[in-house]
């Protein structure tokens, strides 16, 4: 039994996340947490709201709120939208918690005792107005690169650059809108990545079997060089810049840059869990305490790549204390939305709560998953979302189940007939299921998830052609023990892909678990072969059809969708 520990990055606290986030990092992660717990592993899945910096504090003041209250809400918003997607967090955590202060604050005493941090004097966008500094999305202005108008301090939206908010061209104040903004000295803390770069190279190309998109990215900045980045901020919200109790001096009016607190949250998320379940947290994040044989999973968007292979890396390397170190790291590509982006200001997109109003959880995440952004971006629109519904989940999955359930309830009575014998067409069947089911438990495994939910297609598609072929409603006319063996087998199946499909979609796996009245827990371990799953019922189990697992999504159901999210 391995253990495994996987985080998904955290969603920032500014507002419910939509499809695009969903499938970046939360939903792959819990997938493959599902599969790995289905395996028999031990698995740990942690996520939590990444909730100081500028976007959290700008969120609040548009929502007229109190920060602290702002981000509490908030919290329980994504916290639930979460549980009704089926998202397994063992915790959902939040980076502005007690345990989150205090090993931010070791971590930037550490550094500092080891030489890795420094004092510098910064030019920074000091807004007369407001009589405050304008520290990242707090400046708005225009991008140097590209010309764009609405550049963020901290980012162009336009051509994706991440920029210095002194270097936008007729900067105003993202706060009052007021131009009478200018550059002041201020002093900040500064992380020396610089004098981390051998380590951090070294570290990184002992990693040959990371991902493609992950290793490209990381391989990119190690190139351009590592740079000292500032880890403080001249913000009130966040973790203060103070060492076992006290400010440092000069910094009472400072906190930590939101960048270098949030990945330090993994770790103190873990000790949020352990705090409500005591369990041990340093079993997880400490290699001295038991976490050497934790293989460590990170799941993120692209734009994450950088933070998670450079930035705290070099926090925990810099430490030179026995953390866990991330072991593999699965990016994603964005998904967009017709070929844009998501946007909640614009209403474009749809939104976790809002896609729970339309339909089941499953739904979303089989489309979601099978069309991952993996190799490219991906653009999500309702006609093929509609389309891959209707044809998997409807006309593949859940005829199969209904189909057969049915026949199976008119014909011989509501238990798995236990007459005939399998013949050739089951051999055929297991040979073919063993090499399908390989296939994907591989893929599962690699993270390739668009290939493997191919597989788990092609699995239920070779479900569905034995059926046609051993064809009981009509052999039943001359052969009632053979129709019998072949209803036997496709009700063993139905239990088979239900263990398959739980990783994606776990409600309606669960579902099919209550066909037969099996407890999920068991009945999911992952199936070691196909010959043994095709005989789990023998014979005489009592079983009850259920109601239709899928409806079919109607064309005037996309046309008011398309209207209600801004399809374009
Ligand atoms: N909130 C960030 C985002 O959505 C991700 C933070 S991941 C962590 O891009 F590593 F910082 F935790
Ligand atoms: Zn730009």
């Amino acid at each position: 039994m391995a253990r495994i520990l996987i985080t998904s990055a955290l969603p920032y606290i500014n507002g419910i996340k939509h499809l695009g986030n969903l499938v970046g990092s939360m939903l792959p992660a819990d997938v493959y947490a599902r599969f790995k717990r289905q395996q028999g592993d031990e698995v740990l899945y942690i996520c939590a709201t990444d909730e100081h910096g500028t976007p959290a504090e700008l969120a609040a003041r548009t929502a007229g709120q109190d920060v602290a209250d702002y981000c509490r809400e908030q919290h329980d918003i994504q916290k639930q939208a979460g549980a009704e997607f089926g998202l397994s967090f063992d915790h959902f955590g939040r980076s502005s918690n007690p345990p989150n202060h205090r090993l931010t604050q070791h971590f930037a005493h550490v550094l500092e005792g080891k030489g890795l941090i420094e004092e510098r004097t910064d030019e920074q966008v000091y807004s007369v107005d407001d009589e405050r500094f304008l520290p990242d999305r707090y400046v708005e202005g225009t991008c140097p690169h590209c010309d764009y108008e609405k550049a963020r301090g901290d980012q162009c939206d336009n051509c994706g650059r991440l920029l210095d908010p002194t270097e936008l061209k007729d900067p105003y104040s993202a706060i009052s809108g007021s131009k009478n903004v200018e550059v002041r000295a201020t002093k900040h803390l500064y992380l020396l990545q610089g004098q981390m770069q051998d380590r951090i190279a070294s570290w990184i190309n002992s990693k040959p079997d990371w991902p493609q998109l992950t290793k490209s990215i990381a391989q990119k900045w190690l190139k351009e060089g590592l740079r000292d980045r500032s880890i403080t901020r001249d913000l009130k919200w966040g973790i203060p810049v103070a060492y076992e109790g006290k400010a440092r001096p000069g910094f009472e009016n400072k906190v930590f840059y939101v960048w270098f607190d949030a990945p330090i949250e993994y770790i103190a998320a873990t000790e949020e869990w352990s705090d409500k379940t005591g369990e041990n947290w340093e079993r997880w994040w400490r290699t001295d305490k038991g976490a050497e044989d934790v293989r460590y999973v990170e799941f993120m968007g692209k734009d994450n790549v950088a933070f998670h292979t450079v930035s705290f890396p070099a926090t925990i390397l810099g430490s030179e204390e026995p953390w866990k170190l991330v072991d593999t790291l699965k990016s994603l590509n964005w998904l967009t939305w017709y070929g844009g982006k998501f946007s909640t200001s614009q209403n474009r997109g749809i939104f976790m709560d809002q896609a729970l109003e339309l339909l089941p959880a499953d739904y979303w995440r089989w489309h979601l998953m099978a069309n991952a952004p993996e190799s490219d971006d991906a653009s999500f629109t309702l006609e093929h979302f509609a389309s891959v519904v209707n044809k998997d989940l409807a006309d593949v999955l859940g005829n199969f189940v209904n189909r057969i359930t049915r026949f199976c309830s008119a014909r011989f009575g509501e238990a798995v007939p236990a007459e005939g014998d399998y013949g050739e067409p089951e051999a055929a069947l297991e040979k073919e299921l063993d090499a399908k089911i390989k296939s994907y438990t591989d893929n599962l495994e690699q993270m390739e998830f668009r290939k493997a939910f191919a597989d788990l297609r092609g699995i239920w598609v070779a479900g569905n052609e034995y059926l046609q072929v051993a064809a009981p409603w009509t052999v039943i006319k001359q052969d009632k023990d053979k129709a019998a063996a072949s209803v036997r087998c496709a009700l063993n199946l139905i239990a088979l892909f239900a263990a398959l499909s739980r990783p994606v979609i776990p409600f309606t796996a669960d579902k099919m678990f209550a066909i037969f009245n099996l407890d999920p827990a068991e009945a999911s371990a992952w199936p070691s072969s196909a010959k043994e799953a095709l005989s789990r019922f023998k014979g005489g189990e009592a079983f009850s059809p259920p109601d239709v697992l899928f409806a079919k999504i109607e064309d005037d159901q996309v046309t008011e969708w398309r209207d209600r999210f801004g399809a374009e």
